[in-house]
């Protein structure tokens, strides 16, 4: 009998983002991180919620592979990763848009940089933007779109790339309160369409409670893992009656219990 190895198989659930042992020191001296290890489970959507400064940015800068770490690896489906990838898209605080180029070449920008042509980026790129619901504005440029607006071209940008990944750091935190509620909503009915890995990363313990499967809670820093919790929230049900089902208050509480002690 032979044991050869088996590709496993892509389920969700499985972890696609391994961090091992990651730490990091900036030049200057400025201990971000401390050991941090997490697995980030495919399909799913995971948040890295924890005080401002405490290194979550930093975190999710080293899984995008846009600065390296001091110590520790990132695997992603299995491969460490050494540098940027077009499996892992991110989605900025501050949108990053190109302010010179109207909506539709930024969604299509990711495919433009990998050489697709012209007719078929715009296609896939015209889909995307009226996905998210933006459909006519594809010819404004970002400083006639509001905050909310802005963000969802992010967002489409992110899609249009198709990457498994979307690393998203604090995506909703400088649009009002009825903007984020309505864009929580629909991302999470259009990650879960597309069936994305979501690595989210929030201050807000609520914004976590609503749209996590897993909430990985960072301690002060330089950062560590506190703790990990899964609320027992069934996703897929009215999104609306998240935030009135019990476990979502249960969960809210025992964030801030936890955090309150790591606070201190
Ligand atoms: N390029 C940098 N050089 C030196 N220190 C930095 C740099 N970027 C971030 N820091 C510091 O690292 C710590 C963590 O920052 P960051 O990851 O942005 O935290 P968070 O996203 O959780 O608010 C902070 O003290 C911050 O000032
Ligand atoms: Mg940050």
């Amino acid at each position: 009998m032979t044991t050869a190895r088996r590709e496993r198989p892509a389920e969700t659930g499985t972890p696609i983002i391994e961090v091992r042992a990651i730490s990091k020191i900036y030049a200057g001296g400025v201990e971000a991180l401390n050991d941090i290890s997490l697995e980030v489970p495919r399909g799913k959507l995971t948040t890295l919620l924890g005080p401002s400064g405490c290194g979550k940015t930093t975190l999710l800068k080293i899984i995008a592979g846009l600065i390296p770490a001091t110590s520790g690896e990132v695997l992603v489906s299995g491969r460490p990763v050494t540098g940027p990838g077009p499996d892992r898209a991110f989605v900025f605080q501050d949108f990053a848009l190109m302010p010179w180029a109207s909506v539709l070449r930024n969604v299509a920008f990711g495919l433009e940089l990998r050489g697709v042509s012209r007719s078929e980026r715009d296609e896939v790129a015209r889909r995307h933007i009226a996905e998210v619901g933006l459909a006519g504005f594809e010819d404004r440029h970002p400083h006639e779109l509001s905050g909310g607006m802005r963000q969802r071209v992010g967002l489409a940008r992110a899609l249009a790339v198709d990457a498994d990944v979307l690393l998203m750091d604090e995506p909703f935190s400088s649009v009002d309160e009825q903007t984020r509620r309505k864009f929580q909503e629909d991302m999470l009915g259009l990650l879960s369409a597309h069936g994305k890995t979501v690595l989210f990363v929030t201050h807000s313990i609520e914004e976590a409670v609503y749209l996590s499967d897993r909430i990985v809670l960072l301690s002060r820093r330089p950062s560590r893992v506190a703790q990990v919790i899964e609320p027992e929230i069934r996703r897929g049900d009215d999104p609306e009656a998240i935030r009135r089902h019990p476990a979502y208050l249960d969960t809210v509480e025992t964030i801030w219990q936890g955090l309150k002690r790591y606070l201190d």
